[in-house]
């Protein structure tokens, strides 16, 4: 593995990698971790898809965290190479200990017979080391959960499940405890206090690690893509073959991913990655959260952000409708500028947005829930775990003496953007909260929109499953709370 040539920058990207700061110098920013570690011999990690779905390519990335090393799981195949800067990394390779020992969660894979033909195991075995690295005994649900971004397709899952159950049953101890000091100190030597100005093969990467310096950096070069988790933008690469000249990364933004809470609102900061912001969004909405542990897999919510789902602006993307139900804004920043646009006004046209050139997304605000409101969230896609929406809608009514006093409606898969379903929302408000009234709200679903058909769904299949949607949200708040929560959360 080359650690570069001197045709980049002066600037090296920093890194730990098996207890020494490793620097690269050299190496063209749209090189993946994957492919940068394959071609240096370290081939025990796997690429099966290159697009995030499957988990061969499983490696663990640690980082400092209240003076702790918080170890999470990434699919190496659509990570950067620059997005490691300032991290641990921790490959198959390193988990084997003194002698070739192995680590706890290898030896639980073999003696619970939970590899075959093998090529899925790297990834399955870095998935169970970061569940290992975590605090907790996991339950199967749990379990499922980390390994729900890892196929394997000969041996099934239950040997798998039970080699985690195994290895994470007693105390954590192995070599990453005992190093977990050592590797800290290297971490916090690594620590940049102005950002990363990197460049090879004529390509630019900045990591800025103020919100200040990316604003600058922004105006400085309102060309350059934004690199929030990259579980979008990497495909470009993988998948598309494109090449990415400029990259902003916004992973080490500080203060960009805090997750506060107001009187009144949910501040996420753009960059938080799911995985941090769950806790907060599950207190407040627990059907929003339980839509999030859909999206995507374990490794893709350990990076992927809500400011990158929004900016995006797929008409698929899980979380705006959500937000949008919710009357969600967004606090946009250009230069010394910021402006807070209501997420109604944001999504302009299929794949277009009302961010200007230069112009970045902050956070995102969303309002705690009151009173006699009633909110829930429905994702319907053809997989259960990890797979995009077919449709994914919700809704959030608000009742008073059993009339509606105000609906907020939102689909995505229904139209170019995420959208409000205007006619529904005007249906509902103002009348009784009754089958009547849920009857011509779902008549006026089907004006409001005309879906298309596509690999996921046909335009008839997505209209019945909007309409029914309603009825489900409808008929399930209309029951008491234990079956309603049986609906809501069945299969
Ligand atoms: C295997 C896999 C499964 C997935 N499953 C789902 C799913 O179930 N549901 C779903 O909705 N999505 C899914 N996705 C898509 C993706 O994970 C989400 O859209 C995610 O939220 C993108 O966030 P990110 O931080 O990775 O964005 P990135 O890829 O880093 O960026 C996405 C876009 O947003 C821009 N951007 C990022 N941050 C900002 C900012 N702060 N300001 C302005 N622009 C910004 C980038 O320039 C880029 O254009 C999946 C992706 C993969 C690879
Ligand atoms: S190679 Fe399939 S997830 Fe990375
Ligand atoms: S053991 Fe063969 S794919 Fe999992």
């Amino acid at each position: 593995m080359g650690d570069g040539d001197s045709t980049g920058s002066a600037e090296p990207i920093r890194f730990v990698h098996r207890g020494r700061v490793r620097e690269i110098r050299g190496v063209d920013p749209n090189t993946t971790v994957l492919n940068w570690l394959r071609a240096g011999g370290l081939t025990g990690t796997k690429e099966g898809c290159a697009e995030g779905d499957c988990g061969a390519c499983t490696v663990v990335v640690g980082e400092a965290a209240g003076g702790r090393l918080c170890y999470r799981a990434v699919n190496a195949c659509i990570q950067f190479v620059p997005a490691l800067d300032g991290k641990a990394l921790v490959t198959v390779e390193d988990l084997a200990g003194a002698g070739g020992a192995l680590h706890p969660v290898q030896r639980a894979m073999v003696e619970q017979h939970a590899s075959q033909c093998g090529f899925c195991t790297p990834g399955f075995v870095m998935s169970l080391f970061a569940l290992y690295r975590a605090p907790g005994k996991p339950d199967r649900a749990r379990i499922n959960d980390a390994i729900a971004g890892n196929l394997c397709r000969c041996t099934g899952y239950r040997p798998i499940v039970n080699a985690a159950l195994v290895a994470c049953a007693g105390a954590r101890n192995d070599e990453f405890l005992r190093a977990e000091a050592g590797t800290l100190a290297l971490l916090g030597s690594i620590r940049r206090e102005r950002g990363l100005v990197y460049e090879a093969a004529g390509r630019r990467f900045y990591a800025p690690v103020s919100e200040d310096e990316l604003a600058a950096a922004l105006l400085r070069e309102p060309a350059a893509r934004i690199l929030a988790g990259g579980t979008d933008l990497a495909l470009e690469v993988t998948k598309q073959h494109r090449d990415l000249d400029t990259l902003i990364h916004v992973g080490g933004v500080r203060g960009l991913a805090d997750i506060e809470e107001s009187a009144s609102h949910l501040e996420i900061g753009a960059a938080a990655p799911y995985g941090d912001a769950m806790a907060a969004i599950a207190a407040a909405y627990p059907e929003f959260a339980e839509v999030l542990r859909r999206l995507g897999s374990e490794q893709i919510r350990n990076v992927a952000t809500m400011g990158g789902n929004i900016a995006n602006a797929s008409p698929i993307g899980d979380t705006p409708p959500l937000l949008l139900a919710l009357g969600a804004s967004v606090v946009l920043r250009k230069g010394a500028a910021r402006r807070e646009l209501a997420l109604d006004d944001f999504f302009l046209a299929y794949r277009k947005t009302a961010l200007a050139p230069g112009e970045f997304i902050a956070r995102i605000r969303i309002p705690k829930p009151r009173a006699g409101l009633r909110f829930a969230a429905y994702k319907v896609s053809k997989r259960f775990d990890q797979d995009i929406s077919a449709v994914c809608g919700a809704f959030a009514v608000e009742t008073g003496g059993g009339i509606v006093r105000a609906a907020r409606v939102a689909f995505g898969g229904m139209a170019a953007t995420p959208k409000r379903a205007a006619g529904c929302e005007a249906a509902l408000t103002g009348k009784p909260w009754n089958e009547a009234t849920v009857a011509a709200a779902a008549a006026a679903l089907e004006r409001d929109f005309a879906p298309i058909s596509d690999m996921r769904a046909s335009a008839r299949y997505r209209t019945a499953v909007a309409r029914n949607l309603l009825w489900r949200f409808f008929r399930s708040e209309a029951l008491p709370p234990a079956e309603a929560h049986v609906l809501r959360y069945g299969t």
